[in-house]
């Protein structure tokens, strides 16, 4: 057999996993749920669920797939011989399947977006009903929305093709400085608009109000998005990690960057919003109906919105490459594929699997499932179902089955220091994977069934 893939660096595993992490749900989801659910206050409970559950299940993951060096369902096999778990990391492999379809839609809007602010079409707009019938008009033609889905999974391939080291690692190297360099560009440019405190203010004021059961499920549930945890993406970056990497530190790092972005991009789009007296609270239409008016009243917004769309093109790549190859690593591990002929098929399947999404704005919008379009049903099978089933028992699997102990002992390898310091991380490691973890991803699960809602109202 071959011999398995390794990351190159410490820095470069740091950099592929923030990459993973940020993405279209740092500064297309965030922005938009934050503005519906009353901004601050939201943000707080996001912070408390990304450090007290985000954490723990991403430092588990990444264990998961450090200590066996293996897919998510090669791990499962070799630390328990029993097919449900196994087939936990079958679900993982599914969900990469799952997300990338319809992920790759909406980050093929982003790509034709880029194309867009480059013809300048923005300036023909001056109010959000404009832009939003504009987006209307080019989702509902099928040569754009397959056309771009096509070019953007071709780069994914792309990357993936040349491994781990050559394609995953020097693509987040290239990219992730980039994305941050454009994103404090595009914060800045918000801060200095006039009126850009009404923004500081919304994103700072809490207004608690606006909390409601619902509010703090929405915020665990993309605690878990945000984080690209749930389903494996985690556990098969961390399988490329050496045994002598310390896992709590790059985790603490990696969900900094990923907060950071999230907060960063509020900053840049709520300050450049509420100066251009726009409303943040209109839904995933954020981004692609009233940015583009926003850039229309701003200086240098021609640029700036090419900036804008690059950036957020940038971040779903190296999301959308995590979630491939989570697939690729399931066929070549398990199956025996060559890497090159595993990323050709599965990259083309994915695509394929992309198309009903895709055609939901358009031929296929009266086809529903469960009153929810193809791709409405997809996300939220994706977000609300599968990632949270996922953490629940990936968190479950090593505080009860593999067992905290053994789990311990080999999250201390490359961390001894840490731990000899600071021997409170165990204790908090342990109370929040074994009790917060489990209890409260239930309940979101409950509550995507709409039964807690139904409590609650
Ligand atoms: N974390 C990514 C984002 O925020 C999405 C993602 C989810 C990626 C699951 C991989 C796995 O956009």
């Amino acid at each position: 057999m071959q011999q398995r893939e390794n990351w190159g660096s410490k820095v470069g595993f740091i950099l592929a996993a923030a990459g993973s992490a940020v993405g279209l749900g740092n500064i297309w989801k965030f922005p938009y749920i934050a503005g519906e659910n009353g901004g601050a206050a939201f943000i707080f409970i996001y912070l408390i669920c990304i450090a007290i559950i985000g954490l723990p299940v991403l430092i588990a993951e990444v264990l998961l797939g450090r200590t066996t060096q293996r897919n998510p369902v090669g791990a499962f096999r070799k630390l328990s011989n029993s097919k449900i778990w196994v087939s936990v990391g079958g679900l993982g492999v599914i969900a990469g399947f799952v997300i990338l379809s319809f992920y790759g839609v909406v980050a093929g809007w982003s790509f034709g977006y880029i194309i867009e602010s480059i013809k300048g079409t923005f300036f023909e707009f001056s109010k959000v009903g404009d832009s939003g019938a504009y987006f209307t008009s080019l989702t509902s033609n099928i040569t754009w929305i397959v056309g771009y889905l096509a070019i953007f999974m071709s780069l994914t391939m792309l990357i993936v093709y040349f491994g781990v080291q050559k394609g995953i690692e020097r693509a987040s190297k290239i990219m992730m400085p980039l994305l941050i360099v454009i994103l404090l560009i595009l914060m800045i440019r918000g801060l200095t608009m006039e009126g850009a405190g009404k923004g500081i203010d919304f994103l700072l004021k809490p207004d608690w109000s606006h909390i409601t059961p619902g509010a703090v499920l929405i915020a665990l549930g993309h605690a878990f998005f945000t984080l690209s945890l749930g389903m494996g993406a985690m556990m098969t970056y961390g399988s490329y990690m050496s045994k002598k990497d310390n896992i709590p530190s790059a985790a603490v790092q990696i969900v900094f960057l990923d907060t950071l972005v999230a907060l960063i991009a509020g900053i840049a789009i709520f300050t450049a919003v509420f100066a251009t007296g726009q409303s943040p609270d209109v839904g995933p239409g954020l981004i692609f109906h009233t940015l583009p008016v926003v850039f229309t009243k701003m200086s240098g917004g021609y640029v700036f919105s090419i900036l804008f769309f690059i950036l957020l093109t940038i971040a779903a790549l190296t999301s959308a490459i995590s979630l491939l190859e989570v697939v690729i690593a399931y066929f070549v591990d398990e199956r025996g594929w060559k890497r090159h002929n595993a990323v050709i098929v599965f990259g083309i399947v994915t695509f394929l699997v992309g198309i009903p999404s895709a055609l939901s704005f358009n031929v296929m919008s009266g086809f529903k499932i469960f009153g929810l379009n193809f791709f409405d049903f997809v996300d939220f099978l994706a977000s609300n179902v599968l990632l949270p089933l996922g953490g629940l028992l990936i968190s479950i699997f090593v505080a009860y089955i593999w067992g905290f102990d053994k789990a311990l002992l080999n999250l201390k390898q490359g961390a001894e220091n840490l731990f000899d310091n600071y021997p409170r991380v165990v204790f908090f490691w342990k109370i929040f994977l074994k009790y917060f973890a489990p209890v409260l991803i239930f309940l979101v699960l409950l509550d995507s069934t709409g039964i807690l809602s139904s409590i609650f109202k």
